[in-house]
């Protein structure tokens, strides 16, 4: 399929899936030669990553451990805008090496407010692996040590990422058709 309509607009094709299996395969590698000896703990953000951390860690045979975690937004009732809360963090995360896993760093706000709070909690050590990075949308300064592609700025669907919710089943990605 080279174009899909999702909800009332038309996508095209952009990353094949041979491209991302490809670009994950990397990724798993390169994490598991950097954890070698360690057991990482896995922490997916909800929803966009769901695909992503399923088919990454099918590729790292590392001893490892994966939770699953959300950033609920609601809005606030002054004018502080959103307040974004972390839920689903089931364990502690004191002197552990955790391997943050996101479906995409866009404006890297949501990545930076995440590993504020993450760190708070001490852990040994946390990096970023993301499968997809704009660094054209890019507003704060944010250590990503493992982005599997780089794309411009259009909006895409697809592979977990949404579009009105719809789309996340996808195998593949797709840019919005302008
Ligand atoms: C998406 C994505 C990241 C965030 C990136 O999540 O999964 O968490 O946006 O954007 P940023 O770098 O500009 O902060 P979203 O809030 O759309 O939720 P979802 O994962 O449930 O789709």
């Amino acid at each position: 399929m080279d174009t899909v309509t999702v909800k009332d607009k038309r996508f095209r094709l952009s990353i094949s899936a041979d491209e991302l299996h490809r670009a994950i395969g990397q990724v798993a590698a390169a994490i598991t030669a950097d954890y070698a000896g360690r057991r990482p703990l896995f922490l997916a953000v909800l929803n966009g990553s769901f695909m992503f951390a399923a088919d990454l860690l099918r590729l790292v045979p590392l001893p490892c451990e994966i939770a699953f975690v959300k950033l609920s937004s609601y809005a606030g009732t002054h004018t502080t805008g959103h307040v974004r809360q972390l839920i689903g963090l089931d364990r502690d995360i004191g002197g552990r090496d955790v391997i943050v896993v996101e479906d995409i760093v866009d404006t890297g706000l949501t990545m930076q407010h995440l590993l504020g709070r993450l760190q708070a909690m001490r852990p040994k050590s946390v990096s970023v692996c993301t499968l997809l990075l704009k660094p054209g949308k890019l507003q704060v300064p944010l250590d990503v040590r493992y982005a599997a592609l780089q794309i411009p700025n259009d909006f895409i669907v697809g592979y977990g990422l949404d579009y009105d919710g719809l789309g996340r089943n996808l195998p593949q990605i797709y840019t919005l058709v302008p």
